[in-house]
């Protein structure tokens, strides 16, 4: 069912998929990584990679682009390790590093990168193409770099998303 030309998903050890979440291809997920309800996430027209411990939370939608002559390899979705991705965000075709919050509602474009330890404010929109430095909040629509991170918000980074593996364990154990 989750089938798309030959490829279905593949989950690392300890990984939680909620029943309502569909995910569908070319999608691998790292370790003790896990996705909410009504998650909507397709690898088809080209591949979705997750690290570890990473949480996609509900009603988020994951998607890429395909390739094309112009851009030959597409936009496929690639996210790190330890990071968050709130409720009802929308994640195309872009890349994202490790230990990074995407606020409730956030929208991120094809071809943009979020580096490592970045804080991205609610409802952010970050454009096609654009970069997010290592170590700041970003807010708005488009997004603007707000200020540089407090130690705290780093360290909760890498806290939300062991909250998260602990949340997932939960679940698990009572399914
Ligand atoms: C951005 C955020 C981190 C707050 O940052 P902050 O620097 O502490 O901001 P403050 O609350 O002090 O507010 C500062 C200004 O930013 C505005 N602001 C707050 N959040 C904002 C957001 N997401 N987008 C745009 N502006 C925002 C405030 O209204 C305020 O504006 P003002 O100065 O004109 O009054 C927080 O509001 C946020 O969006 N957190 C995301 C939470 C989330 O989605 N978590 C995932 C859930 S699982």
């Amino acid at each position: 069912m989750n089938l798309y030309k030959g490829k279905a998903p593949v989950l690392g050890k300890g990984c939680y998929v909620e029943d309502s979440a569909v995910i569908k291809g070319d999608i691998t997920l790292g370790d003790d990584s896990s996705i909410w309800p009504l998650v909507a996430a397709r690898g088809d027209v080209n591949f979705i990679r997750i690290g570890a411990r990473t949480n996609i939370q509900d009603g988020t939608v994951l998607h890429v682009t395909r390739k094309s002559n112009h851009n030959p390899d597409g936009y496929p979705l690639l996210i790190g390790d330890d990071v968050t991705v709130g409720h009802k965000c929308m994640l195309h075709g872009c890349i994202l590093g490790n230990r990074i919050l995407v606020g409730m509602g956030a929208i991120v474009m094809d071809g943009a990168i979020i580096e490592d330890d970045v804080f991205l404010g609610a409802g952010a929109l970050v454009p096609p193409g654009k970069k997010l430095e290592s170590g700041h909040l970003y807010v708005g629509s488009p997004v603007t770099q707000s200020r540089p991170l407090r130690q705290e918000e780093i360290d909760f980074l890498r806290q939300s998303a062991l909250n998260y593996v602990e949340l997932k364990d939960d679940y698990l154990s009572q399914s």
